[in-house]
């Protein structure tokens, strides 16, 4: 079998192993290759990849809280996982570890329209919000960055915008309704958490806006329920 993987903590709510082996089976492959879930705790992160390497594993996605530790371990970082400081997918090949990031062409696609001068609010400082903060300030729009740990918002933001303008800055107390595109990159929402409660936002408060959660369930998040009911554009 050639078997491929995604990797987090938790991981027991990931979708991939259904939308990747349904995947597979639609091309044929499913006999021949398998995709699973894998919860690796942080402090084994690395060694749990080498292993898969060594042991013949095609690839694996990486999710929280993994990311930017995947990039690290890399062999061979893409220009575009570098430039954000995070990776989600690995590939082995011959005992080399390639590092991509495709969050960020993920979260354009998934837009209504360009954020082409929009400003945007980027929730979270994680691989996630890093993927996020880069693809939407390489596309135009004017970035801020709210984080529950501020310190970790200054980081990404200093980093990221090393390589590309951002226009906005860490945010301490954003106000929601500034703002065309709301993008929460968080875990909140994950286990149930009130979105209201951790998050720097109101469910009244939003408008005529997009909001993206990257959080899934199989129901709408809290918080995107909470936009659509003000006449948000939800993204989830
Ligand atoms: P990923 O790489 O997938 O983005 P991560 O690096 O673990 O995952 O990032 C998780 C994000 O969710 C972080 O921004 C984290 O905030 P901190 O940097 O302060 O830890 C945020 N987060 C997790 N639980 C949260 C909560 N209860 N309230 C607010 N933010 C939370």
């Amino acid at each position: 079998m050639k078997r491929l993987a995604v990797l987090g903590h938790p991981v027991a709510h990931s979708r991939s192993p259904a939308m990747q082996n349904a995947a597979l089976a639609e091309l044929g492959l499913g006999g021949e290759w398998i995709y699973e879930a894998i919860d690796v705790a942080p402090g084994r992160f690395a060694q749990q990849v080498r292993q898969m390497a060594a042991e013949g594993f095609v690839g694996a996605n990486v999710t929280i809280p993994h990311k930017e530790a995947a990039l690290e371990l890399a062999d061979a970082p893409s220009h575009d996982a570098l430039a954000i400081g995070a990776a989600n997918t690995l590939s082995f090949t011959g005992g080399e570890i390639a590092a991509h990031n495709t969050d960020a062409g993920g979260l354009l696609n998934a837009l209504p329209e360009s954020p082409r001068g929009q400003r945007a609010l980027v929730l979270g400082a994680g691989g996630a919000a890093r993927a996020a903060i880069w693809a939407l300030a390489r596309s135009g729009a004017v970035v801020s960055v709210w984080n529950r740990t501020l310190d970790r918002a200054r980081t990404a933001y200093q980093q990221i915008g090393g390589s590309v303008q951002l226009g906005g800055g860490p945010v301490e107390s954003p106000r929601q309704e500034d703002y065309g595109i709301v993008v929460n990159t968080t875990s909140v929402g994950l286990e149930g958490e009130d979105p209201f409660k951790q998050l720097p936002l109101d469910p009244d408060g939003f408008g005529d806006q997009v909001v993206v959660d990257l959080v899934y369930g199989a129901e709408p998040t809290r918080l995107l329920a909470a936009a659509r009911q003000a006449g948000a554009t939800v993204v989830d």
